[in-house]
């Protein structure tokens, strides 16, 4: 896209052969808007990553960034506290609730899992359960690309290259609630996936057994999959009987993103652990938090403290920004609740989407809970037939899209085994018209690459 001389030296020198087309350079980024250096505007129709929910530019995070950068951009927690990391951590427990009312600050998502997964597995050596160091997580599923985070992550294409530098983690199927296995309703999966659950913590020995994690709604290696009701009660009964650790991954889900702080309070049930990233921060700065109960995290500082830490963590320019972010999720000081929000524009792009869908013949399925949407790529609707893998249905996407003005993102997990799918999760400030601009623009992509497909022979 872009005719400026490629650059050797960036870090697209590791993705992209020289003779590949260019990835559009970005110049400015304002609100859901990202200007390349050609002129053109994209909407960023995903966040990034879905990653940046307030949009680009927010003057008061800005603010809120120089202010702490100018008072002590860097200041260790071995060595001092912080009043930005205080505040951050103050505003979390209230957004978060009980149960969920001390954090650890990080600085990304997989960084942030691990760190879970220490977390529970030193509470369990420190009252008496040290036998249990098992992960059970979801097939498919996406926790971070560290190790210890891919150790837990349901993905067969990246544990064929890395597995022989992983200790592999017992996975169960993830409650999909499309393309069903035989003679199964969602909901009768969903008890048939949360069933497979506890039978793996009894074939591998409960004794063993640490923790279950998983995404409440789901992000790239589901396509935004929400379970019937029914599993989250089941996961959590099951857990408690076990004596296993709940570990809810909202990284992609939480902060806001579904139209509740945590996608988890959408259910009643309640996980021991909560994992955040990247809505805290909104991607203005790296963060990832790690969610306990004061009780839990009173209990191992009692013991000689979490034996955790890294250079960046509790960085108190992260926490500055998370501090803003979090003020204007909240509309602190705009009184705008974006989270409220994300419900109010999540249901009203749920609604042009299914429109879509209707008229389509390659959109399956539209997955939603508030602003974190997926769109199902198919062959044949009527059989749920995927469009053939070679064709990486949702990266020609991608490419049509940006010629429609749409920065979307995508990522297989698995190689696209379980499916294709495209997330649509614009910022957390998006209006009613951004919508309706978001939706005709969709709708002419996937036009376009429909008549591409039929043109091709791959839709009849
Ligand atoms: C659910 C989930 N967990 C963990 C991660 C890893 O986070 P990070 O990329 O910040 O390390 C991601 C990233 O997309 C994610 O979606």
């Amino acid at each position: 896209m872009s005719d400026l001389m490629p650059s050797r030296a960036g870090i697209q020198s590791f993705f992209l052969p020289p003779e590949a087309p260019r990835k559009p350079r970005i110049r400015r980024a304002e609100g859901i808007w990202f200007e390349d250096t050609d002129g053109n505007r994209l909407i960023d129709v995903s966040s990034g990553p879905v990653a940046s929910n307030l949009g680009h530019g927010n003057p008061r995070v800005l603010d809120a960034m120089m202010r702490q950068a100018r008072d002590a951009a860097f200041a260790f927690p071995m060595q001092f506290e912080s009043e930005a990391n205080i505040a951050l951590g103050e505003r979390l427990a209230r957004l978060c609730g009980p149960g969920l009312d001390r954090a650890f600050t990080v600085s990304g998502g997989s960084e942030a899992v691990e760190t879970a997964i220490r977390f529970a597995r030193q509470s369990a050596v420190q009252r008496g359960d040290g036998s249990r160091w098992k992960v059970v997580a979801r097939m498919p599923g996406y926790h971070g690309n560290t190790m210890g985070a891919l150790a837990v992550s349901g993905d067969k294409a990246a544990h064929a290259l890395f597995g022989p530098l992983l200790r592999d983690m017992p996975k169960v199927p993830a409650p999909f609630t499309y393309r069903l296995p035989a003679n199964h309703t969602a909901e009768t999966n969903a008890r048939a996936c949360a069933a497979a659950l506890e039978q793996t913590i009894l074939d591998e020995g409960s004794e063993t057994v640490l923790a279950f994690i998983m995404e409440p709604v789901g992000g790239l290696a589901t396509g935004a999959l929400v379970a019937p009701d029914v599993y989250y009660t089941a996961v959590r009964d099951i857990c408690t009987r076990h004596g296993v650790t709940l570990i809810y991954d909202e990284v992609m889900s939480g902060a806001g993103r579904t139209g509740r702080f945590l996608a988890g309070d959408h259910w009643p049930a309640r996980p021991d652990i909560a994992v955040l990233a990247k809505g805290v921060t909104a991607g203005y700065t790296p963060m990832g938090v790690v969610m306990v109960a004061a009780e839990a995290a009173e209990a191992l500082a009692a013991s000689g403290g979490f034996q955790a830490g890294f250079t960046y963590f509790a960085n108190p320019l992260s926490c500055a920004v998370g501090v803003a972010v979090l003020d204007e999720l909240t509309g602190a000081h705009t009184g705008r609740d974006l989270i409220a929000n994300a419900g109010t524009m999540g249901a009203r792009l749920r609604a042009g989407l299914e429109r879509m869908a209707a008229g389509s013949r390659i959109v399956g399925d539209v997955r939603v809970r508030g602003l974190l949407l997926a769109i199902e790529l198919v062959a044949d609707k009527a059989t749920q037939r995927m469009i053939p893998l070679p064709l990486m249905a949702p990266y020609r996407v991608q490419a049509i899209a940006l010629r429609h003005g749409l920065a979307l993102y995508c990522r297989r997990t698995g190689g696209g085994e379980f499916g294709d799918w495209l997330m649509i999760s614009p910022p957390l400030i998006v209006t009613a018209e951004d919508v309706d601009l978001i939706l005709d623009r969709l709708t002419a992509t996937l036009m376009e690459y429909e008549a591409e497909l039929v043109r091709d022979g791959v839709v009849a």
